[in-house]
């Protein structure tokens, strides 16, 4: 199946020291797909090549992906695992480690990860652990894999006892973030990524004062409100500049900070509640749904510590409401359960727990504030 923009931009490509002595490629913009062999080309890479997909992914675009990796220069395999989260799990981990071994892969080879988060999750696991490492390569096909999972060389599965319990920092050596890949995606779940989104826009004028990310005329506040206001269509270039300019943002933080023992917690925003949220709610809340709920219900916080007026909170409600995204708690969840599991929180030391705070307005945070893990009710019963 081919899908192609009717006007498509430049490629806009980075070249990044991302952390950990690693070099990044990262190429964003319609057709970036297309750059996936001069990619492997540039990084010097093996001959053999793994490309992980879903039923959903390869469908799309498997095949138009293949055509990018000619056999007279590459040995590709395929390995498709299950939807969603389901592939990551230490089966599909081990079912990974065994196509490698089984056919030859040595460490200049590589894995192109061709999917969303859960795919770049599974694969950077392996690339990051079969034999000590391997090249990885994302395609990120969902807008919150091209704004957030697929940069920040984080990787993880799950275990019975909790999602990315296991897990390791790896990152990948190139990263095309493709917008005519969104196509495909279910309308609702582009829509989720947008609480992620928003999250970049509420910390961004914080990243520009602490990192070398450049603003720019226009804040990334004002470019979402506009691209909701225009129905937020694909094809619209702007949606080009907002990914490049959350990956960005993404980059110079993680450079920074890439285990996160500072900085890199800004990009926590609203998740304490959110990952609360859909723990409770059994994972029924999209992750980009229950960022936006976070979010608004830590900006009533900032209200109620008088740190930003309240006017704030509603541009807020109002852009998560132009894109069809809740901003209240969902009703007849039990804030008690909500409460234990925010207690539970990978940020918590000791007796408090790490937040992001908004504050002065919108694009201010201050991301080192400590919080009593007894005041949490507050954080959900704080008054708008
Ligand atoms: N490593 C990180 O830093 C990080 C950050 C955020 C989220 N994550 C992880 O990412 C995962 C969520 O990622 P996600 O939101 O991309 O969801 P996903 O990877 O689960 O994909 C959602 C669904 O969309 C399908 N899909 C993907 N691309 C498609 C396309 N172009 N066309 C049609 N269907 C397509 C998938 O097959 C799947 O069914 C979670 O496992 C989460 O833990 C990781």
């Amino acid at each position: 199946m081919r899908h192609k923009a009717k006007h498509r931009g430049p490629v806009i490509t980075m070249m990044w020291n991302t952390a950990l002595d690693v070099r990044t490629r990262v190429a964003v913009g319609a057709g970036a797909r297309t750059k996936l062999s001069s990619t492997l080309a540039q990084l010097n890479a093996g001959k053999r090549v793994l490309v992980l997909c879903q039923a959903s992914t390869a469908v799309h675009w498997l095949r138009d992906v293949l055509e990018n990796l000619p056999g007279e220069d590459f040995k590709v395999t395929t390995l498709e695992v299950p939807d969603g989260d389901a592939c990551k799990t230490t089966d599909w981990l081990i079912r990974v480690w065994e196509h490698l071994q089984e056919r030859g892969f040595d460490r200049h080879d590589s894995i192109v990860a061709l999917g969303g988060g859960s795919v770049s999750d599974l694969a950077g696991f392996a690339a990051s652990t079969y034999l000590r490492g391997l090249n990885l390569v994302i395609v990120p096909t969902t807008l919150l894999a091209q704004v957030d999972a697929a940069i920040g060389g984080k990787t993880g599965i799950n275990l019975p006892a909790g999602k990315n319990l296991a897990g390791t920092y790896y990152f990948p050596k190139a990263v095309l973030a493709d917008q005519e890949m969104l196509s495909t995606v279910p309308r609702k779940q582009v829509m989720g990524a947008i609480g992620e989104i928003l999250k970049y826009a509420l910390i961004e004028e914080t990243v520009a004062k602490t990192t070398d990310y450049d603003m720019g005329p226009t804040s990334l506040l004002e470019v979402l409100d506009k691209v909701i206001q225009d129905g937020f269509d694909l094809e619209d270039p702007a949606i080009s500049g907002l990914i490049t300019s959350c990956i960005k943002m993404k980059l110079y933080i993680v450079s920074k900070d890439p285990r996160e023992t500072n900085l890199r917690r800004i990009l926590n925003l609203g998740h304490t509640v959110a990952h609360a949220l859909e723990k409770v709610g059994d994972f029924k809340l999209g992750h980009g749904e229950a960022v936006g709920i976070g979010i608004t219900q830590t900006m009533k916080l900032s209200v109620s510590k008088k740190l930003i007026d309240k006017a704030a909170t509603e541009r807020v409600k109002d852009i998560l409401f132009r894109a069809e995204l809740p901003h209240d708690l969902p009703k007849g969840i039990n804030k008690d359960e909500l409460i234990t599991a925010m207690a539970q929180d990978k940020k918590r030391h000791g007796e408090n727990i790490k937040l992001v705070l908004p504050q002065t307005k919108l694009g201010v945070v201050d991301y080192e504030v400590s919080f009593p893990i007894a005041d949490l009710s507050k954080l959900l019963n704080s008054k708008d």
